[in-house]
């Protein structure tokens, strides 16, 4: 497996034993520290689009898996699509695909990007390229999880795909996902509710079916749609990085290192994905997520 714009590693995660990636590439420093931290595959801090072609032919992968950056296609980010200096990476991965027809690819992006210029760019490579691929929008919370990240996926195959299973997973409850110590610096000044009373999304994880906003890279530093605050009996507190990767079904054992600030941790987490939504993808690869 090819593991491009890996991050802190959501689809490595979501994978664990099941494939080896041969490399995983992203061109930042940060999100690879954090990525080495918790797994052993080779990791290649490169853009995209500068990647020399040698080094394309030595990552001999059966599956290219992608998340690139969704700023390009995002009112955020000005929605400036094939236009935006972000989206060069993806075309030049783009080519890569065409000439080096990899068995499967799957990607990952807002749901933004459906209909988009680099969207039809993807279908049309996909097409010409012999594939035969399959795509959706998907919320976490359709598959169990308390926290919505609507996202699009799209997988192909050269040689068919299996069918994706019924939209179903172990129901888990917020409260279950919180810290036991969370840190004080979590809470919140008290005149932030005064302030935004209508703005700020606000779970009580007293109520079972708690759930929390889409969590982006600008939490902790915007206070408004960066993601869900917690209403507590000391007042509202943000959601901890961790209690943020819980949400997403990282696993267990995964750890953000102890040197790591929490702005930059809100920030990664924010950036990944729900990798039990990318388990869900993966599943129509044949073979791959029922491999051991
Ligand atoms: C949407 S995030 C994907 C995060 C990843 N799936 C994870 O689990 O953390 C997009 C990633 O692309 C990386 N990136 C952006 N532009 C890039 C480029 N030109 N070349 C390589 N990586 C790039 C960013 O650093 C970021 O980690």
């Amino acid at each position: 497996m090819l593991e491009l714009f890996c991050g802190i590693g959501g689809c490595a995660a979501a994978l664990g034993e099941r494939a080896r990636i041969v490399a995983a590439v992203d061109q930042n420093r940060h999100a690879l520290a954090v990525y080495r931290h918790n797994f052993t595959h080779p990791v290649f801090p490169l853009a995209l689009e500068s990647v020399r072609e040698s080094q394309w032919q030595a990552w001999t992968a059966d599956v290219w898996w992608m998340s690139p950056p969704c700023p390009p296609y995002t009112r955020r980010g000005l929605r400036r699509d094939v236009e935006d200096p972000r989206a060069r990476s993806f075309a030049a991965v783009l080519k890569q695909i065409a000439a080096h027809r990899p068995r499967h690819v799957a990607f990952e992006n807002v749901p933004g990007f459906v209909g988009s210029r680099a969207h039809r760019l993807l279908k049309q490579t996909l097409d010409r390229s012999g594939y035969v691929f399959r795509e959706t929008l998907l919320c976490p919370t359709e598959l169990g999880l308390p926290n919505r990240r609507e996202r699009f996926y799209l997988v192909a195959g050269l040689d068919g795909l299996a069918p994706w299973p019924a939209r179903a997973g172990a129901a888990l409850r917020l409260s279950d996902l919180l810290d036991s110590s969370p840190a004080t610096e979590l809470w919140c000044d008290p005149l932030l509710a005064h302030r935004y009373p209508h703005a700020l999304h606000v779970v009580d994880p007293r109520d079972p079916q708690a759930c929390s906003a889409c969590f982006t890279s600008a939490y902790g530093r915007s206070i408004v749609r960066s993601g869900s605050y917690l209403a507590t009996g000391a007042g509202l507190r943000r959601f901890s990085p961790s209690e943020i990767l819980r949400l997403l079904d990282f696993p267990g054992g995964y750890r953000l290192p102890a040197d790591l600030p929490r702005r930059r941790a809100w920030s990664l987490a924010g950036n990944s994905v729900s990798v039990r939504a990318v388990r869900w993808v993966l599943s129509a690869i044949p073979g791959l997520m029922t491999h051991t």
